[in-house]
């Protein structure tokens, strides 16, 4: 069996800045409530004029992903592209990064696991490398959440959190053992499907039911969250994952050179690394500057933190995740 490490890692976030103050412009809320209950000062929305789009931007952080890779388009054998936020209904946004980047006519395939969608997506790819079928995968976090947000003070408790933005990593094939992706842990529980979900437009609400209701109190097409069940439940299930990539490779909490958390909210991200007695210097969180961009956060923050140098060659990475579903795994990695 074949293991399998990344190679290429590259992001990409739209220009436009939008900080807490400018919100108030849409909607009643302030700097100080964002950054109490969040620690986000300022996120990126897409300016529609720049023509950026989720799998715009997910080609241009795969061109980085790609280059820093020592590769081209044509030595990758697979796409998996993970979002919320497609740029269409279907198909999905890897046949369009296929066609973005002028690739041959691999496959791509889409994943659908929100906030945990990079670590489902690094978990498929690993299994594709490690049985021998793939080389080479381009796996894709991206969000376009400004688009579909409801800028208004009835939307503020999720509006203000979310932000836009693209990742990128290469996986490949490597025969080094002990080195790169260590184990993959993924978890769900759908009994919580609707605590953090966007209903219509859906099959089970399509767009000209929604239209002939013409309900103004009608949000099902904009994003719930029951906020507060998220926080409690995303603590433990972080934890768990953490712990069982831990255990699953017979390491300890010390062993652990960077934890890389979802971007949810900083008070979460606080409370694992206080749970798990890790420094300043362990745990790398970037939600200050880029709100929570979903499927892209884990691998943004990835990619940050690996160009400031923080991550060498040796060290043990683990990346974990929690969000709508719910869903929510880790990656344990040998860099
Ligand atoms: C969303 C979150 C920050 C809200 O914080 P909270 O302390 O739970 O706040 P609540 O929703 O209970 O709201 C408290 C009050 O602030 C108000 N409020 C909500 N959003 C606000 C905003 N943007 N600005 C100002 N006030 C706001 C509410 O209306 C409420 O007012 P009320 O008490 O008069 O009714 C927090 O629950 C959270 O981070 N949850 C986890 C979210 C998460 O991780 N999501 C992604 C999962 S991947």
């Amino acid at each position: 069996m074949y293991s399998s490490k990344i190679t290429g890692l590259g992001y990409y976030v739209p220009e436009n800045v939008v900080t807490n103050n400018d919100l108030k412009q849409w909607m009643d809320t302030s700097d100080e409530w964002i950054q109490e209950r969040t620690g986000i000062k300022e996120r990126r929305w897409i300016d529609p004029k720049t023509g950026d789009t989720t799998a715009v931007m997910g080609a241009k952080a795969a061109k980085i992903a790609i280059e820093r890779a020592g590769l081209t388009k044509d030595d990758i054998d697979f796409i998996i592209f993970a979002t919320l936020s497609p740029d269409m209904y279907f198909p999905g946004g890897g046949v369009q990064v296929q066609d973005l980047l002028g690739m041959p006519t691999i496959g791509a395939l889409d994943i659908r696991n929100q906030c945990s969608g990079f670590i489902y997506s690094l978990s498929v790819a690993d299994q594709f490398i490690k049985t021998g079928m793939y080389k080479n995968i381009l796996v894709i976090g991206s969000e376009n959440h400004s688009g579909g947000l409801e800028r208004s003070t009835r939307g503020r408790g999720v509006t203000v959190i979310f932000g836009d933005g693209a990742g990128a990593a290469v996986l490949s094939r490597s025969e080094e053992t002990g080195k790169g992706i260590l184990s993959t842990h993924l978890h769900s529980e759908g009994v919580h499907a609707k605590e953090l979900a966007l209903i219509g437009p859906s099959t089970q609400r399509w767009v000209p039911e929604i239209m002939e209701a013409n309900d103004p109190d009608d949000t099902s097409y904009y994003p719930y969250m029951n906020g507060q069940f998220v926080f409690k439940h995303a603590v433990v299930r972080f934890s768990e994952a953490i712990n069982e990539g831990l255990e699953a490779n017979g390491l300890k909490k010390e062993d652990i050179d960077m934890l890389i958390p979802h971007q949810a909210n900083l008070r979460i991200a606080q409370f694992i690394q206080k749970k798990f007695q890790l420094p300043d210097d362990k745990v790398y969180n970037n939600i200050m500057k880029y709100g929570n961009t979903t499927a892209a956060s884990v691998i943004i923050a990835l990619t940050e933190a690996w160009e400031l140098g923080k991550i060498n060659e040796g060290d043990l990475v683990v990346l974990a995740a929690f969000g709508s579903g719910f869903t929510w795994g880790s990656v344990v990695i040998r860099w």
